[in-house]
């Protein structure tokens, strides 16, 4: 999703805002920009593509200013163009926006009909127009015009204004989509997250939803929505850049993958402790018992959820939903009030995730949530957090957030079946494999060379079936998402069962069949599917626990992975997925950390 950045300060920020613009690229966009203010005149220069674009512009005419502000697009209204792109211009005002504005249309043909002109097909624009009309209508206050802005507009929308007429100052809102302000060596800086600030601001202070702020060269002061003055919690910024670094990967993608036995080691050590005991916080959720639980998710952070489904059911008998997050308010769902809500996020942003998380909110019940990013809204927001401990997450393609995902969600299962004092042995035995993961994780990557022999053969493929049974049946949903994502390759996912209703129709010569069969009580049942698969045509590559049923020399390809319990088994075929769709989008050559039309948060609705 779009990025933003602003600094104020004394001295030259050009070369802060395209190093800020840089970190902001995982969001993904695709085009950029960047507005100051130097030689009493706005300046700016945009670009459609990378970063590396712009700065090529910048370093051929360098703009300066010691006040400024960039953006990373990510198009929702307008097509790709340098018009589109930001920062939006009107009169003395430029402008940066994350979000959408809802009432765009009626504001622009109100502004229209008076005689402003507009340049772009965007919603922002209108942001600008506004703080210029109120401007030339005397001498107001900036907080003043600024509540006449907001109370004009509908929507998500997290901007940052540059005025030509006040040098110093910044003005920047926030409702729904993040937004920091950061203080650092002689600047001050507004950024869509902690990263964007990184390098710039030891210190960042989160606005809350609703509130603006101005931000001078020597000061910041935050209102709320209601224009009454407030002060917001800072925090150290532990941000270090060094952290988005590729180290010797080529992708942060293949970094992310590999440091997997890390990430789960230490999300492992946030549930128990040395002794294997819960922790306080894993207690503290179980501590009253839930009449149901719900899951709040999107895309990959929803198959976790899909996958937690089987465990908690089975483990502790407790009924689980999982929700598609952007459908969950609209339908009117029933809430349970002595149930439990928890949203399952990376990012911690994601819209859709926080409105669900917000809906059920209203109706009085208990909200936890599992995230990547600690501090994000949320987390904030939450009644509880549990945290996955998988660092920060760069490439669009969520990895390690999703293995540290299932280990919170697994660890949730197995305290909430021994507060009932449930499935007793089966937790016994789930338990004493649980330290091992780390380990069969790294055996996994160990099969690196044969998975990139597998992802060979795919590359030219249209289209690719998964398939799977119980919860290795979300997991094949996870693997088809992976594959689209990142290598443009058609893919879908079933459960093995679901075939032989309708999916089957698709299997022709030599279409890939990629079927996770696991050491369960579905083997024989998977396998007679995959025959009926072959029958047809299809390539079978086999991803099958070492323990699992050893009928299966008929398929093309088989991948063996490394087998510790059947409830673990969706943790460790999760790397032999992530690794086919990473090794086919590189023998493609697509740009897998920034995938086409794709945003790493996703901030509008
Ligand atoms: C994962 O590979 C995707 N890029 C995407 O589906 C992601 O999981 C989804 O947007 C949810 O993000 P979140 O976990 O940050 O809320």
């Amino acid at each position: 999703m779009c990025g933003i950045i602003g600094v104020t300060s004394l001295s030259d920020i050009q070369d802060h805002i395209l190093s800020s613009l840089k970190r902001l690229e995982y969001r993904g966009y695709d085009s950029s920009g960047i507005a100051t203010i130097s030689n009493d005149k706005l300046n700016f220069c945009k670009s459609e593509g990378k970063i590396k674009n712009l700065s090529d512009k910048l370093i051929n005419s360098p703009i300066g200013g010691s006040i400024g502000i960039g953006h990373t697009r990510w198009a929702t209204h307008g097509n790709v163009s340098e018009v589109n792109a930001h920062p939006h211009i009107a009169g003395n005002v430029a402008i940066v926006h994350n979000g959408i504005i809802e009432n765009f249309q009626e504001i622009r043909n109100r502004l229209e009909a008076k005689g402003r002109k507009f340049l772009s097909q965007t919603d922002s624009e209108v942001i600008a127009h506004l703080f210029d009309t109120y401007l030339s209508d005397g001498d107001i206050p900036l907080e003043h015009i600024t509540m006449n802005v907001l109370n004009e507009l509908e929507g998500a929308y997290a901007f940052v204004v540059l005025l030509l007429n006040y040098p110093d100052t910044l003005i920047a809102a926030r409702n729904a989509s993040p937004l920091a302000i950061g203080e650092g060596d002689g600047l001050f800086s507004i950024g869509s997250d902690a990263i964007a600030l990184a390098g710039i601001s030891s210190r960042i202070t989160f606005l809350d939803d609703g509130d603006f702020a101005i931000v001078k060269n020597s000061s910041v002061q935050i209102y709320d929505f209601s224009g009454e003055k407030v002060t917001r919690e800072t925090k150290l910024n532990s941000m270090d850049p060094a952290i988005i670094s590729k180290g010797n990967y080529r992708h942060f993608m293949e970094k992310e993958i590999h440091e997997q036995p890390e990430t789960i080691s230490h999300t492992i050590s946030e549930m128990y402790n040395a002794k294997g005991e819960m922790s306080e916080k894993l207690n503290e959720i179980t501590k009253n018992n839930p009449n149901s639980i719900t899951f709040l998710a999107a895309g990959t952070s929803y198959y976790a959820g899909l996958i937690a489904k089987y465990w908690i059911e089975s483990l502790s008998k407790i009924p689980v939903n999982v929700e598609i997050a952007s459908e969950y308010r609209y339908r009117e769902p029933f809430v349970d009030p002595k149930g439990l809500i928890i949203s399952i996020s990376q990012s911690g942003e994601s819209i859709d995730t926080l409105m669900a998380m917000r809906y059920a909110k209203q109706f009085g019940v208990r909200s936890i949530s599992i995230v990547n990013n600690i501090g994000s809204t949320i987390d904030r927001e939450a009644d509880f957090s549990l945290y996955t401990r998988a660092g920060v997450e760069i490439a669009v393609a969520s990895t390690k957030a999703f293995t540290a995902q299932l280990i919170v969600l697994l660890s949730l299962a197995i305290a909430l079946a021994e507060k009932n004092k449930l499935s007793i042995s089966k937790i016994k035995q789930i338990k004493s494999n649980l330290f091992k993961i780390p380990g069969a994780v790294a055996k996994a990557l160990n099969l690196e060379s044969k998975i990139i022999e597998v992802a060979n053969t795919i590359t030219k493929c249209k289209s690719c079936l998964y398939l799977g049974r119980g919860p290795l049946y979300p997991l094949s949903l996870e693997g088809a998402l992976k594959l689209k994502e990142i290598s443009y390759i058609h893919a879908e996912g079933f459960s093995a069962g679901e075939m032989k209703h309708g999916p089957i129709a698709l299997i022709e010569e030599d279409l890939p069949v990629i079927s996770l069969l696991g050491n369960d009580q579905h083997s024989t049942k998977t396998i007679s599917n995959l025959r009926e698969a072959l029958a047809r045509g299809a390539k079978l590559i086999i991803i099958a626990d070492e323990g699992s049923e050893n009928k299966i020399d008929f398929a093309h390809e088989i991948l063996r992975m490394p087998f510790l319990h059947k409830a673990i088994t969706p943790i460790i075929c999760s790397i032999p997925i992530q690794m086919l769709a990473y090794h086919t989008a590189v023998a493609k050559g697509t740009d897998v950390d920034q995938p086409k039309n794709l945003a790493k948060s996703v901030t509008v609705e």
